[in-house]
């Protein structure tokens, strides 16, 4: 079959990204570009795919929400008993990819992961809707279960032991990894797939810049 979707040539806008747009600090380039997708109307702007390196070489992928992103690197939260999570144990390594395609725009981050401290762990936690926090304590993620009732029984037998605001204790198993970014590279889509990439590679005291060929 043959699938007009698959052969579509959308020719992108007319925006630009210039070495001279970027400034020195590739944090201050993405969170600009994560207010404006924001702003313009991108859903999920925090959304986006980590890859990772399995124990056994195989590659893997899948969305998560960015929680936070500073000078120390990019946050999200999970279940570290999850194949990421079991990932991330054997080759502490990511790469996470914004796709924020209605603006002809992806970012691709780079880096080494730790693990984000109880403290920082069990603040985002709280802040976290009661529903939330219950379905994170009942499903041990990427774990088989033999039906959604199974699940479903799990979390009411929680809502009784803590009703609606109780405080429920965080998992041990749940909680963050940080990505400190040693590369970043940022792609905006331009006319007849002349497109503009310019990458930050992490140098001791700074960033190095550079364009490369679309
Ligand atoms: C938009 C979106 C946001 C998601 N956010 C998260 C998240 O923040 N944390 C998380 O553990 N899973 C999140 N998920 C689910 C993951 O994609 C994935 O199914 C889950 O983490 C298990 O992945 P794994 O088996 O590779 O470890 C999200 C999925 C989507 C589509």
């Amino acid at each position: 079959m043959t699938d007009p979707a698959l052969h579509r040539h959308t020719d992108y806008g007319a925006e630009s990204l210039d070495e001279s747009d970027v400034g020195s600090d590739p944090i201050e380039q993405f969170e600009s570009w994560l207010l404006e997708a924001a702003d313009r109307g991108v859903y999920e702007p925090n959304a986006m795919v980590v890859g990772t390196i399995g124990e056994d070489g195989t590659p893997s992928s899948r969305t998560v929400l960015l929680r936070a992103v500073d000078a120390e690197g990019f946050v999200f939260y999970t279940d570290r008993s999850s194949r990421k999570g079991r990932a991330l144990a054997a080759h502490p390594v990511a790469t996470l990819l914004f796709p924020w395609y209605t603006l002809h725009r992806q970012v691709i981050v780079t880096g080494e992961v730790s693990r984000v401290d109880d403290a920082e762990s069990d603040a985002y936690w709280a802040t976290r809707p009661h529903g939330s926090r219950l379905a994170g304590t009942a499903s041990a993620q990427s774990q088989p279960i033999s039906s959604r009732t199974e699940l479903e029984a799990r979390v009411a037998a929680l809502e009784e032991q803590y009703p609606e605001g109780a405080d429920v204790p965080r998992p041990e198993r749940w909680g963050g990894y940080r990505v400190r970014p040693s590369r970043v590279e940022f792609w905006q889509g331009r006319s007849s797939r002349l497109h503009d990439r310019i990458v930050f590679t992490r140098r001791q005291d700074g960033w190095d810049v550079e364009r490369l060929q679309p």
